[in-house]
């Protein structure tokens, strides 16, 4: 697999995971207009953007029309188009690449959809590994908590397509708590930078700066 190998493209890749809520947008906006400050040539790309597969997506998730292994492959794909089209030429052109989400959100999430762990994977084994993968950890309460405030939680993102419960508050809790365990669980094995989410933006935001300035120097 070469998630486990480092690549050889001259720019660097930074990703950020962690549940919905965790902080994740904030803070690589953040270190993003902070790089493009030091006259850094920067790239974003988020999940569930490409061109290619993203309008599908929407589409069959405002009519609940996936089941678990149709939500991975259409990932998937999406993951792929952008791999293939946006990361690795940019890679090889020597920019800086951050990407709000990478493969381990599928590996957590359809995880979490009782998709098979080794099948989810390999259905990935076309990714890189980027040079730091950056986790956001927060107890669910926290990220339900910041999510309330703007937004009530989508179908898919309470995970009420698997039938926890009917409530969406109580289901987005058992399935982000079921997020989060695969995140912690993976945190070693991809030896995931842990962010403490639950402290202030401005703390955290110095800490990604001190590790992303090291991984960029290296
Ligand atoms: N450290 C923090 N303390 C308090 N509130 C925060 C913190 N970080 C982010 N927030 C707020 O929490 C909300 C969610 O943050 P953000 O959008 O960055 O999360 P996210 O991880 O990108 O979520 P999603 O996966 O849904 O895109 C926003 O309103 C943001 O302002
Ligand atoms: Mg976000």
């Amino acid at each position: 697999m070469r998630l486990h190998k480092r690549h050889d493209f001259p720019g660097k890749l930074l990703v950020v995971e962690g549940v919905d809520g965790s902080g994740k947008s904030t803070q690589l906006d953040l270190l993003r207009n902070w790089l493009v400050s030091k006259e850094q040539s920067v790239i974003f790309t988020e999940w569930n953007s490409s061109a290619l597969i993203s309008k599908t997506i929407k589409k069959a998730k405002q009519t609940n029309s996936l089941i678990p292994v149709t939500f991975s492959l259409l990932h998937a794909t999406d993951f792929a188009d952008r791999l293939e089209n946006i990361i690795i030429p940019a890679l090889k052109a020597g920019l800086i690449v951050l990407a709000d989400r990478y493969c381990y959100t599928a590996f957590a999430r359809d995880v979490a959809r009782g998709v098979n762990k080794d099948w989810v994977r390999s259905l990935y084994g076309f990714s890189i590994r980027p040079d730091g993968a950056f986790y956001f950890q927060v107890p669910v309460e926290v990220s339900l908590s910041r999510i309330a405030t703007s937004r009530r939680p989508g179908f898919y993102e309470a995970g009420m397509d698997i039938g926890l419960s009917s409530d969406p508050i109580e289901s987005f809790q058992i399935f982000q708590s079921r997020i989060i365990s695969e995140y912690d669980n993976m945190a070693e094995e991809f030896d995931f930078h842990v962010m403490p989410a639950e402290k202030t933006i401005h703390e955290q935001q110095m800490l990604f700066r001190q590790i992303a300035t090291k991984i960029l120097n290296d």
